[in-house]
């Protein structure tokens, strides 16, 4: 099977491989891999043409990047050159690594989005992050002092670009004047369809930037609810998988999402290398436009007006 190729996130913004691995259930938030298994993750992924690997400061309670940094000194400094590192910033969780916290907020200040920045990059032991993004917006967001901070993280090659996750498109268009935006990261899949409807992916099409799509797969929702709208949903898509050739469902899910004509890319939360491997078939399977509303239909219960 062919490896995952590259795309281009955004028309000054970097090559992102067209799936990328999500680090989110790693850690301590999941499968808790230690160094070595997670630099055997890691080699896999880079084997596969997976060379993007999605990170925030708070996973696995701020534990993640770190033990991801050590994967990284154990493959050599050779490595860091075959990939690319994307990470976010500005939720603050209440937890005892980060005693300041005193409840759950957001902090998207200058001081702040720089320190952490700096955290990140001493914790994954690296010089530079491919992409920085703020990760999710804040009432109190001042476009002025966010620019401030990535000016400065540009300026000094702590960071090549920056992007959002979970803006709407008004606060996008609203820091798009201040600063650059490769990316919105966002959620999407069949029970969550809402960026089709509420102008996320009109706004990144009209500028041809990719967003790239947090929760493919409903975070597991889709294999792990019994709800009749996806009891309803996995009755359509397990059809399909027959239809194309027995592939799993997932494959199923993310050539849903790869349709779409803005150029998702997905981040997969998988800690299992065969649904890693698997990713591959959903780039080479053109879903019928057809079966595409079916799986829509079936997750929203209707048909469409
Ligand atoms: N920006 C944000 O606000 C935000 C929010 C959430 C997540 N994220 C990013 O998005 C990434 C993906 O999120 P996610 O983990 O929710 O993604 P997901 O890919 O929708 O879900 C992953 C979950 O589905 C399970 N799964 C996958 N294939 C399966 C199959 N064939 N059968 C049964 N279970 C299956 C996985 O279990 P196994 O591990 O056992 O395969 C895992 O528990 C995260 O790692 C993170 O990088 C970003």
């Amino acid at each position: 099977m062919t490896k995952v190729d590259q795309v281009q996130l955004s028309p000054s913004g970097p090559s992102l491989s067209r799936i990328v691995a999500g680090t989110m259930t790693w850690g301590e938030w999941g499968s808790d891999f230690p160094a070595p298994k997670m630099a055997e993750m890691i080699g896999h992924c880079l084997d596969l043409g997976i060379t993007s690997f999605d990170h925030a400061d708070i996973y696995g309670h701020y534990a993640t990047e770190e033990v991801f940094g050590r994967a990284l000194n154990e493959l050599g400094t050779s490595v860091r050159a075959q990939m690319e590192l994307i990470t976010k910033c500005g939720i603050r969780l209440e937890t005892s690594r980060r005693p300041d916290n005193r409840l759950k907020s957001y902090d998207l200040s200058r001081d702040y989005i720089i320190a952490s920045a700096e955290r990140s990059l001493k914790n994954l032991h690296t010089d530079y992050l491919d992409v920085f993004l703020l990760h999710r917006p804040s009432p109190l967001m001042d476009p002025a002092e966010v620019a401030e901070a990535f000016a400065h993280l540009e300026q000094s090659g702590k960071v090549r670009a920056f992007g959002v996750s979970n803006f709407t498109p008004s606060q996008f268009q609203l820091l798009s004047q201040s600063v650059t935006l490769v990316t919105n990261q966002v959620e999407c899949h069949p029970l969550h369809p809402d960026c089709f409807y509420d102008g996320t992916f009109d706004q990144l099409l009209g500028a041809n930037i990719r967003p790239m799509i947090w929760s493919p797969l409903g975070g597991a929702q889709y294999f792990k609810s019994e709800s009749t709208s996806v009891l309803r949903l996995r009755d359509t898509v397990k059809n399909l998988a027959k239809k194309y050739g027995d592939v799993g469902e997932d494959v199923i899910l993310l050539a849903w999402l790869l349709k779409h004509p803005v150029g998702p890319i997905p981040v997969v939360g998988t800690t299992k290398k065969s649904r890693l491997g698997a990713t591959r078939l959903a780039l080479e399977l053109d879903l019928e436009t057809q079966d595409w509303f079916a799986i829509l239909e079936a997750a929203v219960g209707h048909e469409v007006a």
